[in-house]
């Protein structure tokens, strides 16, 4: 899910819950005539469908969430956890008293502050955090002043630290790509993962699964331009007509740039395919066509 859908989603859930309770203590708090107590109940009892079926909602999508990852989870993620877990057993509390055991009402308004609290508390931590981590993810690529702190070492540290989190490493390492091709993946993964792949480690780990390419076809830059190629292919041609409508193709290396253009303006998508990734791809097609 969206950050942005997510935050939309948790605001709606305090304010529901905050109004839920000023609700009652309005209620509670103050003599009222009849029509405005019938009001109230309703729109108290309304706020408090809506808070629920949120709760549930997120509570779903945190315990799939939860249970893709294969790292151990920090100690920011144990304390969400646990504040949303504790929700559970006071929410249905909450609602088994109103459904059937009207001798507790006197205890609803407590029970009901309790809940508000610790769903702002869930709340103000995780958004709190991301924002104040938001501002450090912005788009990050080597540079040539950063020759002298790259270091494979590193790299490969933080490739095994960082990217096995939400799926296998065969995923990165059964892909070729240029240096710009893996600058552009790094750093969508660390959007996706904000804020835990920093700029220093996207450097680091571009430069590491760039040399190690290069590693593993025995520094044979044309064997690497052809693997570089093999994987566009897969990826980027496969979108939209299976890979037989190209490789029944016979094309000179002019023809295939243009298919290729013609293909990039199919898309729409300025981002599809950069200059570079373009050459190594016609390149490739022509090649082995
Ligand atoms: C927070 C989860 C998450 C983390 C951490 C993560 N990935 Fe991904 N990765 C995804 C998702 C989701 C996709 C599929 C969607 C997409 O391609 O954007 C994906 C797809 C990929 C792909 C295939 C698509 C492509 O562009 O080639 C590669 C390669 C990849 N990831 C590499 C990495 C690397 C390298 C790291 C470590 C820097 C990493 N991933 C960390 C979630 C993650
Ligand atoms: C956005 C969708 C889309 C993507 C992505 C795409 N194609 Fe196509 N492709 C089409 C459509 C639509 C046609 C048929 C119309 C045409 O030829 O433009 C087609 C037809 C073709 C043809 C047969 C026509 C010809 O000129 O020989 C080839 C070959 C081809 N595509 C190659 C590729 C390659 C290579 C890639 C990867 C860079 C690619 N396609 C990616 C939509 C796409």
């Amino acid at each position: 899910m969206q950050p942005d859908v997510n935050s939309l989603l948790a605001l709606v859930y305090l304010i529901s819950g905050a109004i839920a309770v000023a609700i009652m203590l309005e209620l509670k708090g103050k003599p009222k005539d009849r029509i405005n107590v019938r009001a109230f109940v309703l729109t108290h009892r309304l706020l408090g469908y809506l808070f629920a079926a949120i709760f549930i909602f997120m509570l779903v999508n945190m315990v799939k969430k939860v249970g893709a990852y294969q790292d151990e989870v920090s100690t920011k993620t144990v304390i969400h956890i646990a504040l949303a877990i504790s929700i559970v057993p006071l929410l249905s509390l909450k609602i088994a008293i109103v459904r059937k055991y009207r001798a507790f009402t006197s205890h609803l308004l407590i029970l009901g502050a309790g809940i508000f609290t610790f769903s702002a508390v869930l709340v103000m931590l995780t958004a709190g955090y991301y924002y104040l981590h938001r501002s450090d993810v912005r788009y990050t690529s080597i540079t040539a002043v950063d020759e002298s702190i790259l270091d494979d070492d590193i790299g490969r540290h933080f490739v095994f630290k960082r990217c096995g989190k939400c799926h296998a490493y065969e995923r990165i390492f059964r892909s070729f790509k240029s240096e710009k091709g893996w600058s552009q993946t790094v750093n969508r993964m660390a959007q996706i993962d904000a804020p835990n792949i920093r700029p220093f480690e996207i450097k680091q780990i571009i430069n590491f699964l760039v040399n190690q390419q290069e590693r593993r076809k025995n520094d044979q830059a044309d064997q690497v331009a052809e693997e570089i190629g093999k994987t566009l292919l897969k990826q980027k041609c496969t979108l939209c007509h299976d890979l037989e409508r190209v490789t029944r193709a016979s094309k000179t290396e002019t023809e295939w740039s243009a298919t290729v253009e013609r293909m990039i303006t199919n898309m729409g998508d300025p981002e599809f395919l950069n200059p570079i990734d373009k050459k190594a791809l016609v390149k490739y097609l022509s090649k082995t066509e």
